[in-house]
């Protein structure tokens, strides 16, 4: 693919207790945490662990959502991978063309304002991937 450099951006983490998981990433390991925020769009409380790039996502669902869904089933644990694009829109076409199974067909807005969108794990190896469009 042709969009630039592709790196690891986060990796996140679905968790119960937002409070909780922050004691543990901020006071018993020490790292550096964001402020909370909330993400409308996909109905979770969001904090960031460590610095870019590379930080832990932490997510924890406000409602009924995908990540709520996922937690009853599963149980807190890994959630997503997310890898940085330079172009969104381009990789979205191109991967439209490939028949890579999206849940994203277009950009949505994610933490900080960004623009990402979800790639179905079908379609990446069993991993749910989210795509973050960044000028790095
Ligand atoms: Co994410």
């Amino acid at each position: 693919m042709s969009s630039g450099a592709w790196r690891l951006d986060h990796v996140a983490i679905a968790v119960g207790d937002l409070d909780a998981a922050l004691a543990f990433y901020r006071d018993v390991l020490g790292l550096p945490v964001s402020g909370v925020e909330r993400v409308e769009d996909q109905a979770v409380d969001v904090a960031f662990v460590g610095e870019e790039p590379g930080r832990v996502e932490l997510i924890s669902p406000f409602r009924e959502s995908a990540v709520t869904r996922f937690l009853e089933k599963r149980g807190e644990g890994l959630h997503h991978v997310a890898l940085r694009v330079r172009d969104l829109d381009a990789t979205l076409e191109t991967m439209k063309k490939q028949g890579v199974p999206l849940i994203d067909e277009k950009a949505r807005v994610g933490a900080h304002g960004t623009r990402v969108a979800f790639v179905h794990p079908k379609g990446a190896r069993g991993v749910l991937l989210e795509l973050v469009e960044t000028n790095d």
